[in-house]
């Protein structure tokens, strides 16, 4: 647990991919480990309902402070990763970091300009989170000022064909690219597909890093490896079929073949919490 929360702060977000085309066909650990920059450069005009949450004072201000990732679901509304907001993470309870906010609009974090810095008002931490196994990973943010309303973006109910096995799904994020703590300044995204429940169970069927559970978690990535998220994308949207499905959470390493990406499923964030609507 430790080790994944130190991971987490230490590096920011972002969208790894690795060279799938090595993985065709070997079977294997060389070719899994040959994690490389992939993914591809996006505006955030292309995903307006992407944000960065920030902190300068406690990550520094080169990166606007970016730290982890967040999906605004209203227009005061973000979702996150509940680790994000881990006291090892932020080096104490959220409310006592005063400079929180969440930057949406913004392409270039190296900028500071574009878009817009929202403060945050209020966090919620789903109190069900469990470090140990990754269970649970979400949080709420309540923002001081409302986003634009083209910002926001819908989120999958159960049942949704976007959960379908074998769909295409887009990541995105400021995390890192190459899975040795390269952070880009820019926003990137990667193409992956959502994978069966099995993948998933088979690799994290209980250890250190946590336990797949296939009712509040979602698998994704690619089965050969290549393409997925990494540290610093924590907490950011897996979208399908313009909906959003799944939160940046966790994996072991990033773009492994066997190891796929491990999402927090949206319908179980909002059976969580009663909410209906889309
Ligand atoms: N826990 C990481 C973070 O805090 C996200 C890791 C996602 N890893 C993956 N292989 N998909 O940013």
């Amino acid at each position: 647990m430790r080790r994944r929360f130190a991971r987490a702060l230490a590096r920011p977000l972002v969208v790894a991919a690795a060279v799938s085309a090595l993985s065709v066909g070997s079977s294997g650990p060389v070719a899994a480990d040959r994690v490389v920059i992939g993914g591809f450069p996006v505006d955030a005009s292309e995903s307006p309902w992407t944000v960065a949450l920030s902190s300068r004072d406690r990550f520094g201000g080169t990166r606007a402070g970016q730290f982890c990732g967040g999906v605004a679901v209203g227009r005061s509304t973000v979702l996150t990763a509940a680790h994000c907001l881990d006291k090892e993470v932020l080096g104490g309870p959220p409310e006592r970091v005063r400079d929180l906010r969440v930057i949406s609009g913004r392409t270039d974090l190296l900028s500071d300009r574009g878009g817009q810095e929202v403060a945050v008002r209020d966090t919620w931490v789903n109190p069900a989170y469990d470090g140990a196994s990754n269970a649970g990973d979400f949080a709420v943010l309540t923002l001081a000022e409302p986003l634009p309303a083209d910002s926001v973006i819908g989120m999958a109910v159960g049942g949704d064909p976007a959960y379908a096995v074998g769909g295409a799904a887009t990541v995105y994020g400021w995390g890192d690219v190459s899975g040795a703590g390269e952070y880009p300044n820019s926003l990137r995204a990667a193409r992956v597909h959502v994978l069966p429940d099995a993948l998933c169970e088979e690799a994290y069927p209980g250890d250190a890093d946590g336990v797949y559970d296939a009712r509040s978690m979602l698998c994704a990535g690619e089965a050969t490896g290549g393409r997925d998220a990494c540290q610093g994308d924590s907490g950011g949207p897996l979208v399908a079929q313009g909906r959003l499905i799944g939160l940046v959470s966790w994996g072991i390493g990033c773009g492994r073949a066997g190891s796929p990406g491990v999402y927090m499923r949206v319908s179980d964030i909002m059976r969580t919490l009663g909410w209906t609507r889309a």
